[in-house]
This record gives structure tokens, sequence and C-alpha cells, in this order.
């Protein structure tokens, strides 16, 4: 039976792909920075254990605690969305040190494994924004096209060990507690001279009937991406996704 441990699970994404390869017959260590029993099936099959993807000590203690696995899943992730000169630059870092950086620390931390093994698959999950660029994400944006370069180089240089790295592009999924999420990291406010431009990407978003992604359409495509070795390295999520990567 095989193992898959998925980054970031109390919410979107992430729960919806535990629950997935759950139900799909996989071993699963769902990781959530405050670990909740409840929100995953009860199964002998089902581990919930903690993870700060930004902290060392938490990545090492939970590499030790899940054991060997075969596939790693980097979904965890925190949005911003502000004009740039709204956005602090503890703001900024705090973006890149989970989206980007949590996500090469993670890929660092299982590499010895898998490449002893000569076998593991690596997904990291990025954004449809990194296709198609949209106002007010510039540095979100950079923290994801960051993670597709990283993978792609990377993808190269583990082929010869027999080790895939895949990306998953989901597309806008309103379902999901990422808005709320990254409310947080928005008190400041937007700038005076970027309140029109802000109205406007509002109120398109509020008239919008052009399709979203749902968590199931990235479970999906996780799961192809983990389980078809001839599967493509980048696979968009979601109808949205996948048209702008057609276009
Ligand atoms: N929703 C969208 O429109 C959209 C579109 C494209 C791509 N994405 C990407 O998809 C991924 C999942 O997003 P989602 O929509 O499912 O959002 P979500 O519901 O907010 O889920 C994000 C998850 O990441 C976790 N997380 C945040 N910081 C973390 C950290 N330092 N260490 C470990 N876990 C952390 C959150 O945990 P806590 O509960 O502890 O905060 C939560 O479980 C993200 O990488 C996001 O950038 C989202």
């Amino acid at each position: 039976m095989k193992t898959v441990l998925i980054t970031g699970c109390s919410s979107g994404f992430g729960l919806e792909t535990a629950k997935d390869f759950h139900g799909r017959g996989w071993r699963v260590i769902a990781t959530m920075r405050t670990p909740r029993e409840d929100l995953l099936p009860r199964s002998d099959r089902m581990r919930v254990l903690p993870l700060d993807v930004t902290d060392p000590r938490s990545i090492s203690t939970l590499i030790d605690a899940a054991g060997p696995i075969d596939a790693l899943v980097n979904n965890a992730g925190i949005g911003l969305l502000n004009a740039l000169e709204g956005t602090s630059m503890d703001a900024a870092r705090d973006v890149f040190e989970t989206n980007t950086l949590g996500t090469i620390a993670m890929t660092r931390a299982v590499l010895p494994q898998f490449r002893e093994r000569r076998s593991g698959v690596i997904v990291n999950v990025t954004s449809s924004v990194t296709l198609k660029p949209l106002h007010l994400l510039s540095v979100y944006t950079a923290s994801k096209a960051a993670v597709n370069a990283f993978t792609e180089s990377l993808a190269l240089e583990l082929e010869p060990f027999n080790v895939r790295v895949r990306l998953v592009l989901p597309g806008r999924a309103p379902e999901t507690r990422f808005g709320e999420n990254a409310r947080s990291r928005m008190q400041g406010g937007f700038p005076e001279a970027y309140r029109g431009l802000v109205q406007k990407v509002f109120e398109s978003w509020s008239r919008s009937t052009d399709p979203v992604t749902h968590p199931s359409d990235v479970a999906e495509a996780v799961w192809r991406a983990v389980n078809d070795p001839v599967s493509p390295v980048r696979l968009p999520a979601g109808a949205d996704a996948v048209a702008l990567a057609a276009a």
C-alpha cells in the first residue's frame, strides 16, 4: 500500500486531496498547522500530523514521525491581494516563506529517501495566475511562478533517479478558505491611489459567470500527477485553468 504526505489539509484542496487518496485505498499522512482529527475519515490508513512548512524543526519532526512515503504533495499556501505599494516587505516575505521556501524545504526533506529508493513523486500546487497575470497579485504570482521554475528544473535533475516532479495549476476556487485566509494579510487596506482599480477588480469578480475550479478538480489532477508516469509536468486543474492552459 502506498503512502502520500499532503501539506495544508485543514481546508480546501489539501483536505479534498487527502479524502480522495484515502478513498482510493492509499495510506494518507494529512498534515496541518493545527491538527484536527474530526475533518477526515477515521481509519488506520489516515494519520493527521502537525506541520508548519516555514518551521525547519516542525519539518524534521514530521519527517521522522511519517516514516517512508511514496508521494509528497506541496499544497500549503497563502494568498495576498493588494497593490505592491500596499504590500509590506513582511507580508511579501511571509508569502515567499510559505509558498516558495516551504515547498523547497519540504522537497529537500523527502529527497534523500526518494533518491535512495529510486522512486517517488513530488507534486507542487501552484496557480493558473502564473499562466495569465491578474491585477493586484504581483507578489503571490511571483511566489508561485518561482515554484513553477523550481519544479521544471528539479524534474530534470531527478529524472536519473526515477523521481518525478509535477505541477498542478488550479484556477480560481472561491469555495475554499483561501480568500478568507488571505484577508488577515490585507489589514492595512488598499492604497488610495489604487481604489478605482480595486473597485473594478472586485466588481468584475462579483459579476463573473466564468467557470471556476472546484476542490475535486484539484484532487483529480493531483491523483493523475502522482499515478500517471507519463503525465505532463504541468497539469491545469479546473475548467478555467484548463481553458487558460489551452489558450
Ligand atoms: N483557492 C484558490 O483560488 C487557489 C487558486 C490557485 C491555487 N491555489 C493554491 O492552492 C493551495 C491550497 O489553497 P486552498 O484554496 O485550498 O486554500 P485554503 O483553504 O486556505 O488552504 C490552504 C492550506 O494551507 C495551509 N497553510 C498555510 N500556511 C501554512 C504553513 N505555514 N504550514 C502549513 N500549512 C499552511 C492552511 O492551513 P491553516 O488552516 O493552518 O491556515 C490550509 O490548510 C495553495 O497553495 C494556494 O496558493 C488556490
